[in-house]
């Protein structure tokens, strides 16, 4: 009769043991989720690259509207070299246009003029155009989009 009185208990101690490690192990992937939420683990930006255009494409003073995905982008030469800025304007999102003839990007939705630099010249617009880094290299002409940083649950 003790034996199976031991045996019972042990058996009920194996079971208790098993529920138990099997809430902490639950506790504990809770506890992991809640604090990658609050944290989220640094990662190096990462970029990838797109040709724009070929060196000597472009004369000073040209511009080219490329698409990025749906998003216009202006590969632009100018006198200290080649700039790529998004067609994306700064103050309500509409689709700015290079106007070669008055040398400067315009916006039609409020009237928002941006130099060719990017600069904004007059109308509402609170900041230049956004710009991309770029980089010649063997004569072509590359744009740095930055990839996009991926949930730790993805
Ligand atoms: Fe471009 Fe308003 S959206 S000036």
């Amino acid at each position: 009769m003790a034996e199976v009185k031991e045996k019972r208990t042990r058996r009920q101690f194996l079971k208790n043991a098993a529920i138990l490690g099997a809430l902490l192990l639950g506790f504990a992937q809770i506890v992991r989720a809640i604090w990658l939420y609050l944290f989220p683990p640094k990662r190096p930006k990462t970029y990838h690259r797109y040709l724009v255009c070929k060196e000597g494409e472009l004369k000073v003073g040209e511009a080219k509207e490329i698409t990025l995905g749906k998003t216009p982008v202006y590969v632009i030469r100018l006198e200290s070299g080649y700039r790529v800025y998004s067609g994306i304007c700064t103050h309500l999102g509409c689709i700015v246009r290079w106007e070669k003839e008055k040398n400067r990007f315009f916006c039609p939705c409020h009237k928002g003029i941006y130099a060719p630099d990017g600069r904004v010249i007059s109308g509402p617009p609170p900041r230049p155009l956004d710009q991309y880094k770029v980089e010649v290299d063997k004569d072509l002409v590359f744009m740095f989009v930055e990839d996009k940083q991926r949930s730790p649950w993805t």
